[in-house]
């Protein structure tokens, strides 16, 4: 049990946190947390520019890092180690970070934990709920990744499907560019899906009663784009009929999923757990505890706070890793691709994006 600094800067929101792994509630297992978001400097471009986030990331990291501990009342004395995001993301972002985690390991004495950031996400729901035991099958939806994962252990993860184009959270964001609403989307599409009937544009459903367990947006996102340049439909009712299409392929896939491993002996999952970015629609949580109620299954689903990116995650998966006794040398890499499951086969025209 322990005092962990988490920190995370692989994508677009700079982070700190500090999490105590004695707490048994989410209240007390977070004791102080910063969060930076830079998505007024990446508005103008409708998505993140690599550049950008690395500078903006290096500007405002090191302070954080001492205001989250006087929020805390703490030094870095006080801690048992430090835990930074080492990948998968954008290579000048995770660079700021783990150097930083570096540096203050270094200059404190103490180990450093490199957390992969999609492992962050898979154990933040433990972080939420004390009481979630593995193994159980993750949904992770974010803007990078899509991913369905039985995870068995920390550090033991089996991917059972993933995205062979884009990530959900991307379909999202590129059908709020298409409707002009801004970046980042995702938030901005369900608002505007609430005023629209989610069955007046007929749209594809990719993959959907396929025997293939993965995920496909790419055309969805083709027919969003023909939707709009027909000019016969309002933008309500085509943000809530791609909803309503990309939930039905989401709850597809997943099902597919718990068939393979609910019934499962062995595998015997304790729950349905979504995580990442996406997992903040509420939409696509209703439709999952109906899924999950069909398995006899409770869904777990961490606060929206703790979906989007953070750094409470990080520290969290910190504490998991030092409990089971790991620790990072001071040398550890980058890595700007680095999947959870190594030992999964790659699907066709499948990229790991940032
Ligand atoms: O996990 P996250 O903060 O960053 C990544 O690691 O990608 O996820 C961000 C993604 C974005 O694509 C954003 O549009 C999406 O999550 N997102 C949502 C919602 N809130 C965030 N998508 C749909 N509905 C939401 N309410
Ligand atoms: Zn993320």
């Amino acid at each position: 049990m322990a005092l962990i600094l988490g920190i995370e800067s692989s994508c677009d929101e700079t982070a700190a946190a500090i999490v105590d792994s004695h707490g048994d509630t989410l209240e007390t297992r977070v004791i102080a947390q910063r969060i930076a978001s830079q998505d007024e400097a990446h508005r103008p471009y409708g998505g993140v520019v690599p550049e950008i986030a690395a500078r903006a990331h290096a500007e405002v990291l090191a302070p954080m890092v001492g205001a989250v501990l006087a929020d805390a009342g703490m030094t870095l004395d006080d801690m048992d180690a430090i835990a930074a995001t080492a990948g998968p993301g954008l290579i000048g972002g995770v660079m700021v970070g783990l150097v930083t985690g570096k540096a203050l390991a270094m200059a404190a004495g103490k180990p450093l934990i490199g957390i992969n950031h999609l492992e962050g996400h898979a154990l933040s729901p433990r972080l939420a709920d004390p009481a979630l035991e593995f193994p159980y099958l993750l949904l992770l939806v974010s803007g990078g990744h899509c991913q369905l994962l039985e995870v068995r252990g920390v550090g033991n993860y089996r991917r059972l499907a993933t995205t062979i184009d884009d990530a959900l959270g991307e379909a999202f964001d590129k059908t709020a560019k298409i409707l002009g609403l801004g970046y980042p989307g995702g938030p901005a599409v369900e608002r505007l899906a609430r005023e629209g009937d989610g069955a007046a544009v007929p749209l594809p459903r990719p993959l959907v009663g396929s025997g293939e367990p993965h995920f496909s947006f790419a055309g969805l996102k083709s027919a969003v784009m023909r939707a709009k340049a027909g000019g016969q439909y309002a933008d309500a009712d085509i943000a809530a009929s791609f909803q309503q299409a990309a939930l039905d392929c989401v709850i597809d896939r997943t099902r597919g999923a718990l068939d393979a491993t609910a019934g499962d002996e062995g595998a015997g999952i304790t729950a349905l757990v979504v995580a990442g970015g996406v997992a903040a629609n509420s939409a696509l949580r209703g439709a999952l505890v109906s899924l999950a109620a069909d398995y006899g299954l409770p869904l777990v689903a961490p606060p929206p706070k703790l979906c989007t990116d953070n750094a409470a995650m990080i520290g969290w998966a910190g504490a998991e890793r030092f409990a089971a006794g790991h620790v990072d040398p001071l040398d550890l890499p980058a890595r700007p691709r680095w999947p959870l499951d190594a030992d999964a086969a790659p699907v066709r025209g499948a990229g790991v994006k940032a």
